[in-house]
């Protein structure tokens, strides 16, 4: 007999993503979790409306899914939310002179969070406390699809390499704490992933890709490198690849971080946007 419940799923139409109505994070039991764990791997990025969860609330939501990783430091080296090492803040408020979050208010560009690290996480879930009325959407694409959209002369020369992931920006073009910024990516911190990957849960092969800026091809000069990653990166966040939204508070959205990059518009700086984020510990990724 099947534990799973019966979910209301309803996809976005595009292609990924779909919303999960009628469910309330709070309590949910092992038969609702079961369903909302393959449609997470079915879809790959959920969101759930209408939320109303305490920071707590959203870090015990996370833990069903696995042991959640530390939040990355914030540009100012500061740590954010007191009694949670494992909520990182996204947003543009400064209180007392000093930011209560990354990434400010500019654009965030495609990205995998934390991919700069040998293990990142294999989800993030990201909840809207504050929302401007305008812009601060934020899109996904499926690096599923990105490989196989790859034209096959692409595919075949990339398909044993390794990429850099730079560790000295963050997708609002910040350095990290403590870095020194260097635009040689031969010589910035990060880590060499391979660039086709095989899902660890569905079997499946994707691109796997964290931020252009000082990403780098092992082993290519960087001139070849650029080439090829552009072409790359044009491929997979082409818009028929990707689903947009438009956050409303309580929106809860949850990714796999495995097989999906994402990315945020830019919003006017004098609104705010305040959204909580968990990631959940990774499963080291295998190389196809
Ligand atoms: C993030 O990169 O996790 C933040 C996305 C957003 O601000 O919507």
């Amino acid at each position: 007999m099947s534990l799973r419940a019966s979910l209301d799923v309803v996809p976005t139409g595009a292609a990924l993503g779909a919303e999960i109505r009628r469910v309330d994070l709070r309590a949910i039991d092992d038969g609702v979790f079961a369903a909302i764990h393959d449609a997470w791997l079915a879809h790959q990025v959920l969101l759930f409306r209408g939320q109303t969860l305490s920071d707590a609330d959203l870090i015990a939501f996370s833990r069903c899914f696995g042991e959640l990783d530390h939040a990355p430091m914030q540009e100012t080296g500061r740590r954010f939310v007191e009694g949670h090492p494992e909520l990182y803040v996204v947003s543009n408020v400064v209180e007392n002179g000093i930011p209560i979050g990354s990434l400010g208010a500019g654009e965030a560009v495609w990205h995998t969070d934390m991919s700069y690290l040998p293990d990142p996480p294999k989800a993030s879930v990201l909840m809207a406390r504050e929302v401007p009325s305008q812009g601060g959407d934020t899109s996904f694409c499926t690096m599923y699809g990105a490989l196989e959209t790859l034209p096959d002369s692409l595919r075949a020369r990339v398909a044993h390499l390794r990429v850099k992931h730079d560790g000295t920006y963050n997708s609002g073009g910040y350095v990290r704490a403590g870095l020194t910024p260097t635009d040689d990516p031969r010589m910035a911190p990060g880590t060499l992933h391979p660039l086709i990957c095989v899902h660890p849960e569905t079997g499946r092969r994707h691109l796997y890709l964290g931020r252009r800026r000082n990403a780098w091809l092992e082993g290519l000069s960087l001139e070849e490198s650029d080439a090829l990653l552009d072409q790359i990166w044009e491929t997979a966040t082409n818009d028929a690849l990707t689903w947009r939204h438009h956050w409303r508070v309580g929106d809860v959205v949850m990714w796999d971080n495995r097989c999906v990059m994402h990315r945020r518009d830019a919003f006017d700086p004098h609104a705010r946007r305040v959204m909580h984020r968990t990631q959940i510990k990774g499963d080291r990724r295998a190389g196809a």
